[in-house]
């Protein structure tokens, strides 16, 4: 099959890059291995950038997500038992949107395949070829085993964490800086009222908490673990007991416990976003840890510039946008990158943390909550720096 944009990827990137793409005139495949089923239900974060919430209105992929997102004009940090409020909205007049990534999915597959997408589930890419050419092609197999070469004048790597379409551009499936953490989050779902009015991120002796939300009825939380812990090891008495002494003094409030799971943490950038005419995007490209919840919003940032960069390319045959595309994405990853390690070490414990370590990390949480040019670096960062390129 031909098509202009080969997209490998049915995620928020891959989905969205397809949508602004089709609104430009430009045709796409996108392709993933998993099911339509899987996509629309593994859970995943819930916080949107203003600027994020912004692209998909005005885009037409989602106009749910103004209807039943709810808007989050601040958030609490928590330590040493006080909570202080980062107010968003007095410190830099924007805020975020709190709309579950697997709802932004299945509006945006929603919408595309009401508009004709050729969207394929259960497809999975096992190579490009032609990457230094203008006929890149990726090769795949079908649900029942068959081949599939999807011939196009671009491909779109957006294909997450485990990428295939990375060892096309980088030349080999890991290649890029990374770290480590030595503790990951349990997170749960939990059937109960919410416990505060916005989101709690705290640190306590403990360890680090946050308290998100889902719904008037059903909260997310999550705790710090060991990366190796098992999710069924732990009653439900034992993960309130845990969460109750990591928001230290908040008293949350309890329900029956549905969902479990580990969420280990990573930061990532692969040494390369862009080799002739193939690029990467979202996961593939970056991954950062959970915490300030960074993920979906980099890979939406990413888009936007593709995006524009694309459209130069095929319908002006103007290069100029995509050579510059990998270095300006870069200079907002570092910034993302930069800003979820901090708010990670910043508010969780390490396991080797001595007690000098502790203090100096609540001097370090006082000097941001008692500082306003502190709360509002964490303001700006939080809700988003502005989108170039929109
Ligand atoms: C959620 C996840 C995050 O990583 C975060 O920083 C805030 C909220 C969530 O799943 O609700």
């Amino acid at each position: 099959v031909r098509t202009r944009v080969a997209i490998i990827g049915a995620g928020p990137a891959g989905l969205l890059l397809s949508h602004l793409l089709a609104n430009a005139g430009i045709d796409s495949i996108v392709l993933d291995s998993r099911s339509r089923e899987e996509i629309e239900t593994t859970i995943r974060a819930g916080i949107l950038e203003q600027g994020t919430v912004e692209i998909l209105d005005e885009s037409g992929a989602s106009d749910r997500v103004r209807t039943a997102g709810h808007r989050h004009d601040g958030i609490e940090l928590r330590f040493a038992g006080e909570g202080h409020r980062i107010d968003f909205a007095a410190l830099v007049g924007r805020g975020v949107w709190l709309y579950p990534q697997h709802e932004v999915l299945k509006d945006l597959i929603a919408t595309r395949l009401a508009a004709g997408q050729d969207l394929r589930f259960g497809v999975t890419a096992d190579h490009v070829e032609g990457v230094e050419t203008d006929r890149p092609r990726v090769l795949a197999t079908d649900a029942a085993g068959n081949a599939i070469e999807i011939d196009a004048e671009f491909v779109v790597g957006a294909d997450g964490s485990r990428s295939v379409a990375r060892a096309a551009v980088t030349g080999s499936s890991t290649g890029g800086y990374f770290r480590e953490y030595p503790f990951a989050w349990f997170g749960i779902l939990t059937e109960a009222p919410p416990s505060a009015p916005e989101l709690i991120y705290s640190n306590s002796p403990h360890g680090f908490a946050l308290i998100s939300q889902r719904s008037a009825t059903v909260q997310r939380m999550y705790l710090q673990c060991d990366p190796e812990l098992d999710p069924n090891s732990m009653s439900e008495r034992q993960i309130w007991d845990a969460l109750q002494a990591s928001v230290d003094g908040h008293d949350l409030l309890e329900g029956p416990i549905f969902q479990r799971d580990v969420l280990r943490f990573r930061s990532f950038v692969a040494h390369q976003l862009l080799r002739g005419r193939v690029a990467l995007i979202g996961d593939a490209a970056h991954t950062v840890p959970p915490t300030g919840a960074k993920g979906m919003n980099l890979a939406v940032a990413d888009v936007v510039l593709l995006n524009k960069a694309l459209q130069a390319l095929l319908l002006e045959d103007d290069s100029r946008l995509l050579e510059a595309f990998p270095e300006q994405a870069l200079q907002r990853i570092w910034k993302a990158q930069h800003f979820s390690w901090w708010m990670t070490s910043m508010l969780h414990v390490a396991p080797d943390a001595s007690d000098f370590d502790r203090l100096r990390q609540l001097g370090e949480l006082r000097t941001v909550v008692e500082s306003e040019s502190g709360r509002r670096y964490l303001a700006e960062a939080y809700t988003g720096w502005p989108l170039a390129g929109r």
